[in-house]
């Protein structure tokens, strides 16, 4: 399978060693032999379509700082060796270079959900099937997405947007096929957990609370993507589009953060055996969609503590189950980017 990766950061370096030490399995259990034939980041890219050594890969980009330094160190094509600066890369590189899959791990813009919009739709046009791990292009536009990839008969993954390595969207599709789920709601996002639980168990209040999360790393670059619940809306828009077949996007959301959240809220709320967590929560008979801190039972399965995610779906038939785990973690969400290319690699064998 040739695969072009967008984005060497955590996820994409964490991804190029699952490859490499579980290449054997790989092959023998799934019928899987990743070639990445293709890499870039903000500064660099690298190319070889007979494949890439992922081990020289990361590290040139330990010593360099980018996959551009790779045909400095030996490796690549000519394009490569003329520098960094030369290479294409972004939807050039897709445009140029045969693949089979795209795999999405640039960061996740709101704005305008680029440049990860403009990859995934190029390779789609070209035929690549494509595996994203950036939310950005999903939120803002997975019913179109979801058009063109029908259209250009490619499929189109994302099981590490919800959930990190936690199979929530797996869960939902198949774990619950054949039923309707009717309604859903949980703790999508890990950092603004952490902060309310740290506020809850270690007394601290919403500021000292932040300080503790920003010193563990926890927190987006952009804190306004955890503090004031667009993380958390943008996976329940996608899980809504993926579990329910809803037709949504992030303006559909309605959504409140955590910065409104005092120390006397979480003593109200405890008082009443109940927590205060950030819920996505989504109802199929009111389309409703909504994101803001309510009081959670500290006995509802879904009252997680920490970093934890969790979802509970209910579904018409076989009441409410829940579903928890680390929601965040590169080599977690390397892993879920794993199943997807499995997944892929079955409908491949398939259709040949
Ligand atoms: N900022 C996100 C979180 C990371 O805290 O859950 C994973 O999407």
């Amino acid at each position: 399978m040739r695969i072009i990766l967008c984005g060497f950061g955590v996820v994409g370096r964490s991804l190029a060693k699952l490859f490499e030490s579980r290449s054997d399995d790989l092959y023998a259990r799934y019928g899987l032999k990743p070639r990445v034939v293709g890499v870039f980041d903000s500064r660099g890219a690298a190319s070889d379509p007979s494949g890439l050594d992922l081990e020289r890969l990361v590290a040139s980009k330990a010593r360099r700082g980018t996959v551009g330094a790779y045909g400095d160190d030996g490796g690549g094509d000519a394009a490569m060796r003329r520098g960094a600066s030369d290479a294409p890369r972004g939807p050039p590189m897709i445009d140029e270079l045969d693949a089979d899959v795209l795999v999405e791990t640039t960061s996740s813009s709101y704005a305008d959900a680029e440049p990860g919009m403009s990859h995934i739709t190029s390779a789609m046009r070209r035929g690549m099937h494509v595996v994203s791990v950036n939310k950005g292009p999903l939120a803002l536009a997975l019913p179109s997405l979801t058009e063109l990839a029908a259209y250009n008969r490619v499929l189109l993954r994302f099981s590490g947007t919800v959930g990190g390595g936690t199979p929530v969207l797996d869960y939902a599709r198949n774990g619950l096929r054949g039923e309707r789920i009717t309604s859903f709601a949980g703790i999508l996002n890990g950092t603004t957990n952490y902060i309310l639980t740290s506020m809850a168990g270690g007394g601290r209040s919403y500021a000292a609370a932040l300080r503790d999360a920003r010193g563990r790393g926890y927190v987006e670059a952009d804190e306004s993507l955890d503090l004031d619940g667009v993380d958390a809306a943008a996976k329940l828009v996608i899980l809504a589009n993926w579990a329910m077949g809803m037709k949504v996007t992030l303006p559909d959301v309605s959504r409140t953060g955590i910065r409104g959240v005092s120390a006397r809220d979480i003593r109200r709320a405890a008082s009443k055996k109940c927590a205060v967590k950030l819920v996505a929560s989504c109802e199929s008979s009111g389309r409703d969609l909504a994101v803001g801190p309510r009081d959670v039972a500290l006995d509802d399965p879904v009252c997680v503590n920490g970093t934890l995610n969790a979802v509970s779906f209910t579904s018409e038939h076989s009441g409410t189950q829940t579903i928890i785990g680390k929601g965040a973690g590169g080599t977690e969400t390397a892993s879920s980017i794993l199943r997807d290319l499995i997944d892929i690699r079955k409908e491949m064998s398939r259709e040949q």
